[in-house]
């Protein structure tokens, strides 16, 4: 069943959380809900289920309105971000609990707890208690608490936060591809933007009570709208620039980010919210940016920034190099070759940067484009 939230507000004591807040979800889609910590992820969760009540605005829920229907009639099934099992319930009857509230007993109740006990993987656990489990056990338990009333809807909330890195990424692979198989309309919220890179089908950015961008994983990354939702998933290189000669296909541009010695030029790609004197802010991702030693020739076309090497991370899955292009800084994804302290070229070609104007990306060509270059997602 898809979801429609229309012109959501909640307040508290005066504060507000969500704005007049909007989001469509699919049928049997992955949503993903990121965002900054007390950004009102929770709080948009909670109101599909019912447990809190919108001051304002309406809840459907396969186009039918449920803003007055209680939690229970809302056939939804939640995984809290404490996992909420009950201490004093073994794993079976903690999976069995909503079954038996809905008075499912016998038979039936046994073989739908069996069957999502063994699909995520906890059937050998069955008879042990919350505090004799892992932290992956658990979530796995309250996955199969949620899955077994066969819900409507499935909402998540930070599921994965307490769980070690590499029982993550296992529980996250499983997670998928178990929403896949059963299609539940799901909607999962985090702060992480790896985590809702990967796992989305699609995924909201809420800023400030409002959803800033909905997207799909790989437009969300590569054509984020503004700098808030840049920044959030991982652009590291913004710069601010203003227009100083544009023709026809191209604009010269001064990055005059804050701290900067002296504004530097470069050319870029011309977009239609230039404007002469108009600042905007572009970003640029690190793949897209090539180093050069002092002594090495740059091709004519690309942009060449003089620069210096400030420090150099290893992110894990290839090396990063951070710098200074004379008060600000870039990152540029490299070979571990390049040294501390070295004087570099920073090259890029013109369409390497993409302004952050508040629209959506309407070029499919540009789009295309930017999927094709690298597809590493952590920055
Ligand atoms: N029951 C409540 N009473 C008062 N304030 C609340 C309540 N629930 C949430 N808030 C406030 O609303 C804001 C958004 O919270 P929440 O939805 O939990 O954000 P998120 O899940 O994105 O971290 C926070 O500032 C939080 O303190
Ligand atoms: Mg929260």
């Amino acid at each position: 069943m898809g979801i429609v939230l229309k012109e959501i507000s909640k307040s508290y004591d005066g504060r507000t959380v969500l704005k007049n807040l909007n989001l469509e979800i699919n049928q049997g889609e992955f949503h993903v809900l990121l965002g900054p910590s007390g950004g009102g992820k929770t709080t948009t969760l909670s109101v599909i289920a019912g447990l809190t009540e919108q001051d304002s605005g309406s809840v459907s829920i396969g186009g039918l309105d449920v803003s007055k229907l209680s939690p229970g009639e809302r056939r939804i099934g939640f995984v809290f971000q404490d996992h909420a099992l009950f201490p004093h319930l073994t794993v079976f009857d903690n999976v069995a609990y909503g079954l038996r509230v809905r008075r499912i007993k016998g038979y039936e109740m046994t073989r739908k707890v069996e069957y999502y006990l063994s699909k995520v993987s906890i059937a050998k656990e069955k008879g042990k208690f919350p505090h004799q489990l892992s932290g992956g056990q658990k979530q796995r338990t309250a996955l199969a608490r949620a899955l077994v009333i066969e819900p409507e809807i499935l909402l998540m909330d930070e599921p994965m936060s307490s769980l070690d890195a590499i029982t993550k990424e296992t529980v996250r692979d499983e997670l998928k591809s178990i929403q896949q198989e059963i299609g539940v309309t799901t909607v999962y919220v985090t702060h992480d933007q790896n985590e809702a890179l990967l796992l989305g089908d699609r995924v909201s950015v809420l800023n400030n009570g409002r959803v800033e961008q909905i997207e799909s994983p790989d437009e969300l990354f590569y054509h984020p709208k503004t700098e808030f939702v840049a920044r959030f998933v991982g652009f590291k290189n913004i710069l601010k620039v203003s227009p100083a000669g544009i023709n026809t296909h191209e604009a010269a541009v001064l990055i005059n980010n804050d701290g900067m010695k002296h504004p530097i030029k470069i050319r870029v790609k011309k977009y239609p919210v230039f404007e002469k004197g108009k600042e905007i802010n572009l970003c640029i991702h690190p793949e897209k940016i090539t180093l050069k030693r002092e002594d090495e020739t740059v091709a004519g076309d690309l942009n060449r920034i003089r620069g210096k090497i400030i420090k150099r991370k290893n992110n894990g899955n290839g090396f990063m190099a951070i710098v200074d292009i004379g008060g600000t800084t870039l990152h540029a994804a490299i070979s571990s070759d390049f040294k501390v302290h070295e004087n570099v070229w920073v090259c890029f070609a013109p369409d390497a940067a993409h302004p952050l104007c508040g629209k959506k990306c309407r070029e499919p060509e540009q789009r295309r484009k930017c999927f094709n270059g690298g597809n590493t997602l952590a920055l």
